[in-house]
């Protein structure tokens, strides 16, 4: 073996350079097989496919706290990087919605048999509704359920740090969803979708509204791109033919309540029975994340007392607080 091809493969480890890795190691497989050793060649080749498997689809070692070289630094400052901690089963989703997210994930998963006939996995989302609905949550449940990392990107904190510079900025996250799959979040995404801009350069709102659409149309990586508002009814027209799917997240009718209710009571006793129906009728109008924080005050405060049943009075109180 070439010990340049060696020296290539070690120093591409050392730097963490995946690409050039596997391409180090397939010239060897090849120079092995030009030199007659086929058995050595194929055992190498099958060892190289393997690898780059495992690495896609278990992409993220969760210990790992991703190297990041050079160009990835830059990309440091505009996006915060976040192992995933939940899955689509955390989440209390109606029946179509669920339906979506699970085709999306399994698209992804089969992304390689699509392919194959000439069709792509959906990846490009849009999701819309009220704040506390479940859209920041499940751009990290896709993560979770496909073993990849979320990247966040803050497109209000880029244009204001940034001035001038957002479309370099913009463009070096497109060039980054090639290199590192990931899902990838714009988060409050009206702070550029929108036709309404408090306080910021209209013209380079505009600029880079633009270039996003450039960049997503062009765009075939095989990351997740998501964007999120929720103000749906100042987005951009323009916008909506860039997305395969556009998904919007209605506050929980009663029956979502009751769900997340006994989701996130289900390792508790309540000090009484406890009639969900009435319970739920009192909670219409609050979104999850108030139930979800209402249910852990009313647990905290079952644990701080040293009670052992949860207190469907103190629960009933710590809901009724959030509507207010
Ligand atoms: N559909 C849901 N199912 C379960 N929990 C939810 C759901 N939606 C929101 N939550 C809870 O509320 C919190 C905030 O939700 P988030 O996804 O950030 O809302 P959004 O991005 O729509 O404003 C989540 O961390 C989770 O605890
Ligand atoms: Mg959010």
């Amino acid at each position: 073996m070439a010990a340049e091809q060696i020296k290539s493969l070690i120093k591409s480890f050392g730097e963490d350079d995946e690409e050039r890795f596997f391409s180090s190691a397939i010239q060897i497989a090849a120079a092995e097989a030009r030199k007659g050793h086929v058995n050595i060649a194929q055992e190498l080749k099958a060892l190289i496919d393997k690898a780059k498997q495992n690495r896609s689809h278990h992409a993220f070692d969760k210990s790992a706290t991703v190297h990041l070289s050079q160009p990835k630094r830059e990309l440091l400052e505009l996006i915060d990087i976040f192992q995933p901690q939940s899955t689509l089963k955390d989440m209390v989703l109606d029946l179509e919605l669920k339906q979506t997210l699970d085709q999306l994930i399994n698209e992804q998963k089969k992304a390689e048999i699509l392919r194959q006939y000439n069709l792509s996995p959906q990846r490009k989302l849009l999701l819309m509704g009220p704040p506390g609905c479940g859209k920041t949550m499940t751009a990290e449940a896709i993560a979770g359920e496909l073993g990849i990392p979320i990247f966040i990107v803050r497109l209000d904190g880029i244009m204001s740090k940034f001035m001038g510079e957002s479309i370099v900025k913009l463009r070096l996250i497109f060039d980054s969803m090639v290199n590192q799959r990931a899902v990838y979040l714009f988060d409050e995404f009206d702070s550029i979708g929108s036709h309404r801009h408090l306080g910021q350069d209209v013209g380079e709102v505009k600029r880079v509204l633009n270039s996003f659409l450039i960049n997503i149309e062009k765009d075939n990586s095989n990351s997740i791109i998501i964007a999120a508002t929720n103000l749906p009814e100042s987005l951009d027209k323009a916008l909506f033919r860039r997305f395969d799917e556009i998904i919007t997240y209605p506050r929980p009718d009663k029956k979502g309540i009751k769900k997340i209710l006994k989701k996130l009571t289900q390792n508790y006793h309540f000090d009484q029975e406890v009639n969900l129906e009435t319970l739920a009728d009192a909670s219409l109008g609050l979104n999850y994340s108030d139930i979800v924080k209402a249910t852990e005050e009313a647990i905290k405060y079952m644990i701080l007392s040293s009670e052992n049943s949860l207190s469907l009075e103190v629960l009933t109180k710590t809901l009724h607080k959030k509507k207010i």
